[in-house]
């Protein structure tokens, strides 16, 4: 089995995620969490939650999942989300036809090409159907939006949203005065997305119901190259794959990249210093995080610049978090669409704020973390499956073994995981050898295990066992707080 193909079957086993309504071999596109996948991505959540949106100082909504179809008319989704479509002539098949340009040339294709040139591409690279072999369709532009209808009668045309964000544009003026809010500001969202994927694919990496963890930064476009934040992180390196030059990761400071128009400006610079932080702190080694600059035929529509956080994972490097530079593009549409004026009040000047927007989508961030702490090890001749987790992101953080099932010693350790449990996600097993509880733990990636024995019984201490190194350390059970340091 390849590594990726280990992640998927380790994350079924342990139930992290699995496909949804297996029973009934439910649809392509939709996977569902178990208990230690939603440890998991809630753990992600409040790191995203903690480490960007509060420590920056962002206002936090909670928006509806459908909304009416005025909304999908004026930010342009109706127009332009969509995916060039093929369709085989004789097994009627139907394939994505930039994913099936990308299959033969083993290169990029850019998404957002028009049909007539994907057409072309299919013809100069003779791509017929990769089930049957026969010619293919035309290519046709299908949208991914999500519909439905409304009310008893049916006659309200209403979307799933496909992206959080619209209502973070909507919801702005409004927010930006009940909150007392002065420009820049960040408005974040967590929340589900739903897009109808013609090839979902990679288990939750593209999916067609996933959560969204966007942020939008409003700003006055005249201010932008002041931003007094941009002091803090100067001196951080980012790593950038520059258009055309992506085969080189160049590490270059804040400043540095700055002052070489690399990027944009220095809210730009500082937006991507606090994502490639928080990457960081998920537990993603720093070398393999980088920023990939694309071009004008891969941006989405709505983006003048735009800029991939991607992940190396044993697939190669994965894009999971978008970075675009939206300018006033969806304030002016609506503000244009629904007669109201969005702009607001910066000082004495009146404004359309401008928009900076970094989209993540956390299953295929989960994904990538669980790619990365992923590690085989033979241990006395025995294969030894860890998942190599930061111990903030852990789904069990402690877990509690009584040695025995006997002399008091499950009473003994019930009492010291209730204490722990006021602090971590613990876990109590009292079933098996200790050897094989050690190694369901490793493969949940918990970063400590405490055993209790009959030496706990006399002296009040326990054995903390730490998963990457394995090693044991007998401490007092006051002091376990010390010995459990997460960073
Ligand atoms: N809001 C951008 C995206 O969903 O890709």
């Amino acid at each position: 089995m390849k590594k990726y193909e280990q992640v998927i079957d380790l994350a079924i086993r342990k139930g992290i995620f699995f496909p949804t309504a297996e029973i009934y071999a439910g649809p392509a596109g939709f996977w569902d969490y178990g208990p230690y996948g939603v440890a998991l991505k809630q753990n992600l959540i409040e790191l995203w939650r903690k480490h960007m949106v509060q420590k920056d100082g962002m206002l936090e909504i909670d928006g509806c999942q459908i909304m009416p179809e005025e909304v999908f008319k004026n930010s342009g989704h109706l127009n332009s989300f969509q995916d060039p479509l093929v369709e085989c002539t004789k097994c009627k098949n139907i394939f994505r036809a930039d994913k099936l340009i990308e299959d033969k040339t083993k290169k990029l294709t850019p998404e957002a090409l028009k049909a007539a040139q994907f057409d072309k591409l299919i013809k100069k690279y003779k791509i017929t159907c990769p089930s049957c072999k026969k010619a293919l369709s035309d290519v046709k532009m299908f949208n991914l939006m999500v519909k439905t209808l409304l009310g008893p009668k049916q006659a309200d045309v209403a979307y799933l949203r496909p992206e959080t964000c619209q209502s973070i544009f909507i919801d702005f003026p409004r927010v930006y005065k009940t909150m007392r809010a002065k420009l820049p500001i960040g408005l974040a969202q967590l929340g589900k997305s739903f897009r109808n994927e013609i090839s979902p694919r990679q288990s939750i990496f593209r999916l067609k119901e996933f959560t969204q963890a966007e942020i939008e930064i409003f700003f006055n476009p005249k201010k932008e190259k002041d931003f007094d934040k941009f002091n803090e992180v100067k001196s951080y390196k980012l790593n950038l794959a520059l258009l055309g030059k992506e085969d080189k990761t160049l590490a270059i400071s804040c400043s540095d990249a700055v002052k070489k128009k690399l990027v944009r400006s220095k809210l730009v610079a500082y937006y991507l210093t606090l994502l490639m932080q928080f990457v960081e702190r998920v537990g993603i080694d720093k070398k393999n995080i980088r920023f990939r600059e694309l071009g004008g035929d891969e941006r989405a529509f709505y983006a003048k610049a735009a800029w991939d956080l991607e992940i190396k994972t044993s697939q190669g490097w994965m894009e999971t978090v978008a970075n675009h530079y939206r300018t006033d593009h969806d304030l002016g549409l609506h503000s244009k669409g629904s007669k109201k004026d969005l702009s607001v009040m910066d000082g004495d000047e009146k404004v359309l704020p401008w928009v900076w927007e970094t989209s993540m989508g956390i299953d295929r961030l989960l994904l990538m973390v669980l790619d990365n702490a992923y590690t085989e090890e033979t241990v006395k001749g025995e294969k030894r499956v860890v998942l190599k987790l930061a111990s903030k992101v852990a789904p069990v953080q402690v877990a509690v073994f009584p040695l025995t099932k006997k002399d008091g010693l499950p009473e003994k350790a019930q009492k010291i995981y209730n204490v722990l449990a006021e602090s971590y996600t613990c876990q109590y097993d009292i079933a098996g050898s200790i050897g094989k509880r050690y190694r369901r733990m490793d493969e949940i990636g918990c970063p400590f295990c405490v055993t209790i024995d009959h030496q706990t019984l006399k002296d009040n201490t326990v054995t903390v066992r730490e998963r990457d190194s394995m090693k044991q350390k007998r401490y007092k059970i006051a002091k376990l707080h010390t010995a459990l340091n997460f960073p």
